[in-house]
């Protein structure tokens, strides 16, 4: 059986990229969702449908979880679809204000996610529980998504849109930054750049690929460790239900690790 991952589009390989390190022996599907994306300038009920198609895709498939690579979609869908498909282990990414605002020390704290993410009530209710001192700050950055989605993840044109972006804000007062959407992990190093020199950057990648092997573990549902390792670590690649097979597809998600392994490193 498969772990079924899925965001709107290659975001998501940022938590598959963690799961094949502390999953090996496990086989994965990674779903992106290319004929809808982007999700985060929608509105909650079309990402809520996108979402559902998805799952069913990865019901079919014989997934014995689903992890929601994208937190715009965990914002929108995450509740509805676990009360829809009861029996399924549903896993969602969310922004890592918790964590951000108990390291902080002393500095503010900065979320940087999709305008639906910023607006769903899941994320400003997240914030209201966490942030007593009202030092969390939410920012849009909708453009980044288009960015990586045409694997354009160092330019001037990146630099300047987020120059424009935080030009409002008095950045040397921060202390962490909260990577709330997938995809902007491709972009660690300009943010590095731009932003003061110690600031933490810091995203719930890790803590949800654990809380997925929590789940499968309190379900018996994990491959052994010791298991054949040679029959782990495969991963089946869509592009909205349509597998990718050909030499130039694969190509490209390779490159994409790459990228994330030069990123990973720069947190
Ligand atoms: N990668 C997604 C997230 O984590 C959403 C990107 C989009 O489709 O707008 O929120």
């Amino acid at each position: 059986m498969y772990i079924g991952i899925f965001d709107s589009g290659i975001g998501g390989m940022t938590l598959l990229h963690q799961a094949l390190v502390l999953l090996p022996q496990e086989n994965f599907i990674f779903y992106a969702d290319t004929d809808h994306v982007p999700y985060g300038t929608k509105s909650r009920e079309q990402v809520v449908s996108y979402v559902d198609e998805v799952i069913r895709f990865m019901i079919a498939q014989n997934c014995k979880a689903v992890v929601i690579a994208c937190n715009t979609a965990t914002a929108a869908a995450a509740e509805q679809m676990r009360s829809k498909y009861k029996e399924l282990p549903i896993i969602g990414i969310e922004p890592a204000v918790k964590p951000a605002v108990a390291e902080r020390d002393g500095k503010r704290v900065m979320v940087v996610a999709t305008p639906l993410t910023v607006h769903e009530k899941r994320l400003q209710k997240l914030v209201e529980r966490v942030d007593d001192e009202h030092v969390v700050d939410l920012l849009e950055l909708p453009g980044l998504v288009e960015f990586a989605e045409r694997g354009e993840f160092e330019s001037e044109h990146v630099t300047a849109y987020l120059q424009e972006k935080f030009a409002g804000y008095a950045l040397e007062q921060y202390g962490e930054l909260v990577l709330g959407c997938t995809h902007f992990n491709y972009f660690k190093d300009t943010f590095r750049t731009l932003l003061p020199q110690g600031i933490h950057i810091l995203d719930g990648t890790l803590g949800t690929v654990r809380q997925l092997m929590r789940v499968l573990a309190s379900k018996e549902a994990l491959v052994p460790q010791t298991a054949d390792e040679a029959a782990g670590g495969k991963v089946r690649y869509f592009a909205s239900g349509r597998e990718i097979l050909d030499a130039d597809g694969l190509e490209r998600i390779n490159k994409l690790h790459e990228r994330l392994e030069k990123m990973s490193v720069l947190s």
